[in-house]
């Protein structure tokens, strides 16, 4: 298995793959971009091709081989993860089974569902019970080809007729159940949880099908219109599209993504050809769901529904979008009330009306208005509070501009008033964000720490790394790193350089270090690479830092011994007062 992993970690060049899913630009011996795992506006993501290993320096501090980054992008488990990249490179994996208990459930689960979702297109194709369903879905013209396509299917309206099937293949009750399909009881017993109902596969981007969606057959439904399978190991509603797996190429080639509501608002303009188009499930636009349509485009169209509601969800999304830098459009339809109807009441005008989305920032504007249509200066009060939020959060200057000057005209007052508003909003923002950093910062790690790690990856990314030996290791010893792992690694390093005066290289380096030192090395490696306050900081005094924090250690740990002070201690003490004002003095005056 480690040999397996081995060889196709070795197929696979990570600055080539990484770059396949992200834009990758070149930073000395490294390769850094934009963190596709948060939200950031300047790159703190780094690969190396020398240790084919990647970083993210920024909120996530984490970082890995090739299979973790497939693992974190595809929020995947290590074997799914292995699986993908050993079939890419024509490796075979043997003896996998029983190496991984998680992905060992997921695929169980997914293996059930694919199980169920034929049960649940035979019922409607081939059983009589399916009639009423496949008339249903004619009647919202869903064509059979369309119903291939989302595999469609329909629940019997019975209690166990699922439940029943899948025990016949040799599923346990407990598992169909956490994956979702059962009910229990109050008395304990167990039931289908999808009954008499047309059946939408929800599947995730590579199309395993990982939960179900299911649509009362009635038009005025008396209890819920939906049910749908709860949160199991397979299916967390947050993360999910629904469409994603069919349409994900056709929004990275539209570079735009139509988001709506629900399943058949995805189904029926994917029919008409619209093609870019997913499901949100519901109003709320989620985080997670924004960050991976992120990874295939950076526009988004709302196409939310014309209600209120809709509206409230459109204004909720966009501090989420607007945080991840999408260019956000909205479309409302008044010739249907939701897509899926407008779409069939009129194609060509739906087509049209996706193609030319109203910026955002005027949807906000238009719907205050509306809102508050009196021509009183309460009113215009209520507009100004409502919308200028929204146009704080505008980055771009023209862009910015150009809605200050569209509000001013509406309210009919000066831009200085709109701009000293939006200033007033952008102030109390800033206070709230330094209050968070301070915290964080409270959790990052110490800044000796931090500077350690960025001297010690100076050394191992210069060009001639004994120069920089020699610069570091003039001032400072092995014993002066505060974490074991970097005097260690310290230590290794002068035993080498002894060893290997005349060069440094970097592999047979590697082979020398012990198995436990290397995870450190890889994370320490790119760290230099980083854009860090530290690169604008002479090193001298970085050095100088570093001795300081040091001595002060080797003062207090002295102090902190419970005996007397003995003769000896007390020279010691003197001498380390000693180097310590002389560092702190020479560090002044650098
Ligand atoms: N939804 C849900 N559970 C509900 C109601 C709605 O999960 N009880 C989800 C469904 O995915 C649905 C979407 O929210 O497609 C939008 O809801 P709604 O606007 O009520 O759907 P309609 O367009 O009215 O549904 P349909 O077209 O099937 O009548
Ligand atoms: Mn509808």
């Amino acid at each position: 298995m480690d040999n397996q992993v081995e060889e196709v970690k070795r197929k696979i060049d990570i600055v080539e793959y990484i770059g396949s899913f992200i834009t990758l630009k070149k930073s000395g011996r490294n390769f850094k971009a934009l963190c596709p795992f948060h939200q950031e506006k300047t790159p703190s993501f780094y690969v190396s091709p020398d240790r084919q290993f990647w970083y993210c320096f920024g909120a996530c501090q984490e970082g890995g081989d090739v299979i973790k980054f497939l693992m974190k992008w595809e929020n995947v488990t290590f074997v799914e993860a292995l699986k993908e990249l050993a079939d890419k490179v024509g490796v075979r994996l043997t003896r996998l089974s029983f190496e991984d208990k998680t992905w060992q459930k997921k695929e169980r689960l997914i293996g059930l569902n694919t199980l169920a979702a034929e049960f649940f297109d035979f019922i409607l194709h081939k059983s009589r019970y399916g009639r009423k369903a496949l008339e249903y879905l004619s009647s919202r013209t869903i064509n059979p080809k369309t119903i291939k396509k989302f595999q469609l299917g329909y629940a019997p309206d019975s209690w166990d007729s699922l439940y029943k099937f899948l025990l016949k293949k040799k599923y346990e009750v407990g598992e169909i159940f956490e994956d979702g399909l059962l009910v229990k009881s109050d008395r304990g017993s167990y039931y289908d949880r999808f009954r008499g109902r047309i059946i939408f596969p929800i599947k995730d981007p590579r199309g395993n099908i990982i939960a179900f969606s299911g649509r009362s057959l009635e038009k005025e439904v008396e209890g819920a219109k939906y049910i749908n399978t709860p949160e199991t190991p397979l299916y967390h509603k947050r993360e999910t599209l629904y469409g994603i797996d069919v349409v994900k190429d056709s929004i990275r080639k539209e570079g735009n993504a139509i988001l709506v509501e629900g399943e058949f608002d995805m189904i029926t303009p994917y029919e008409h050809g619209v093609e870019n188009i997913v499901a949100i499930k519901g109003s709320a636009v989620t985080p997670e769901q924004l960050m991976f349509l992120k990874r295939y485009t950076n526009r988004i169209t709302l196409a939310l529904d014309a209600d209120t509601a809709g509206q409230e969800a459109v204004k909720r999304g966009i501090s989420q979008a607007e945080n991840l830098e999408f260019e956000i459009g909205v479309v409302s339809f008044d010739f249907g009330k939701d897509p899926d109807e407008a779409v069939r009441n009129d194609p060509v005008r739906f087509k049209k009306v996706i193609k030319s989305p109203v910026p955002i920032y005027d949807f906000i504007i238009d719907i205050s208005k509306k809102k508050n249509s009196g021509n009183d200066a309460f009113s215009k009060k209520k507009i100004g509070d409502e919308v200028v939020p929204y146009l704080a959060s505008i980055k771009n200057p023209i862009v910015s501009s150009y809605y200050v000057k569209k509000l001013s005209n509406l309210l009919d007052v000066s831009e200085s008033s709109i701009e000293s508003l939006i200033r007033r909003v952008t102030r109390k923002k800033n206070q709230r964000q330094i209050f968070a950093k301070e915290k964080k910062s409270e959790v990052k790690e110490e800044r000796e720490l931090m500077i350690q790690r960025y001297l010690l990856s100076l050394v191992f990314q210069h060009d001639k790394p004994y120069d920089m030996c020699n610069a570091i290791f003039k001032v400072l010893s092995s014993s002066d790193f505060s974490t074991p792992s970097h005097s260690h690694l310290t230590e290794a390093l002068l035993e080498y350089q002894r060893k290997h005066p005349a060069a440094f290289a970097l592999q047979s380096f590697l082979k020398t270090l012990s198995p436990q030192l290397l995870p450190v090395f890889d994370e320490l490696y790119l760290f230099a690479s980083a854009d860090l306050d530290f690169k604008n900081q002479e090193m001298k005094k970085l050095i100088k830092e570093v001795k300081k924090f040091s001595l002060k250690r080797k003062i207090s740990e002295l102090l902190s011994e419970k005996e007397d002070l003995s003769d000896k201690k007390n020279e010691q003490l003197k001498e380390l007062n000693q180097k310590l004002n002389q560092v702190e003095k020479t560090i002044t005056t650098l």
